[in-house]
């Protein structure tokens, strides 16, 4: 997502817990770990906080999404904050780790529009230095399955900043759907910018990742 929830301005400690029923699941324990070929994915740690300063604050990654906490603490806090509201059950943060390195290196973000996450919206950002190396496909594609088969999403959306060139083609070679622009409806340093939404439809997923149907030959009898 462009917007990251996060506002430290706004960062209180009471979970917003709905006035329904409240079901507490398995991943709003702990979240588990989502392992890849090349990528690691897994709950953010307080010690994540230097790493993902360092990658995530450059003008580059930040450029296109809301501005990012400024300061070693102050992703201590949102890191924090990430873990009450999966406590609360309405968003999810994974760090994007290498296997065999524990650092992160970037992140994921899905958080609930409607009730019981059946629409969401998505968001992610890597540090520039793992930029087309294919971490960013791969872990893709283990946080869309967990949102479709885990949280029970059924329509993933995400906003891209029409400027926005990787945000686009990232998204593009997903599967998502361009459905509309957003006019101005993103404020970056003092410019409104127009936003593409997309989404991916979880019917649409399963029948682009079925598997192939199983071709049966019968052999002709010769006589
Ligand atoms: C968004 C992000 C996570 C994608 O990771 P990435 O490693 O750059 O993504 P990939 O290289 O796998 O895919 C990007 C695709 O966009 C294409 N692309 C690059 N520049 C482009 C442009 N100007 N216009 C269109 N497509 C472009 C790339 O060629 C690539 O497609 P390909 O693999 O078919 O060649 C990463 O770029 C990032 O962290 N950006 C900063 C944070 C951000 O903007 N996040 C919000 C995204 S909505």
């Amino acid at each position: 997502m462009e917007k990251m929830p996060y506002r430290p301005e706004s960062d209180t400690r009471v979970l917003p817990v709905s006035s329904g029923e409240f079901i507490s699941t398995d991943w709003q324990q702990r979240l588990p770990v989502l392992n890849g070929k090349q990528v690691a994915l897994r709950e953010l740690r307080a010690s994540d906080a230097p790493s993902l300063f360092a990658l995530l604050t450059t003008a580059e990654v930040a450029r296109f999404i809301s501005p990012p906490p400024t300061t070693v603490e102050g992703f201590e806090q949102f890191i924090s904050w990430t873990h009450r509201q999966r406590t609360a059950g309405t968003y999810v943060c994974y760090a994007v780790t290498l296997p065999g390195f524990d650092t992160a290196i970037g992140i994921f973000q899905v958080r609930q529009h409607e009730a019981h996450f059946a629409t969401a919206e998505w968001g992610f950002a890597l540090g520039s230095p793992f930029w087309g190396t294919g971490v960013f496909p791969e872990s893709a594609k283990l946080v869309i399955e967990f949102a479709f088969e885990t949280l029970g999403v059924h329509r993933l959306e995400a906003r891209a900043a029409v400027l926005n060139g990787r945000g686009n083609g990232a998204l593009l070679k997903m599967g998502a759907v361009q459905e509309c622009v957003l006019r101005r409806s993103f404020e970056r340093d003092g410019q409104a910018l127009d936003q593409v939404l997309y989404a991916i439809l979880e019917d649409d997923w399963r029948a682009m990742h079925a598997p192939a149907p199983v071709r049966l030959t019968i052999p002709t009898r010769v006589h």
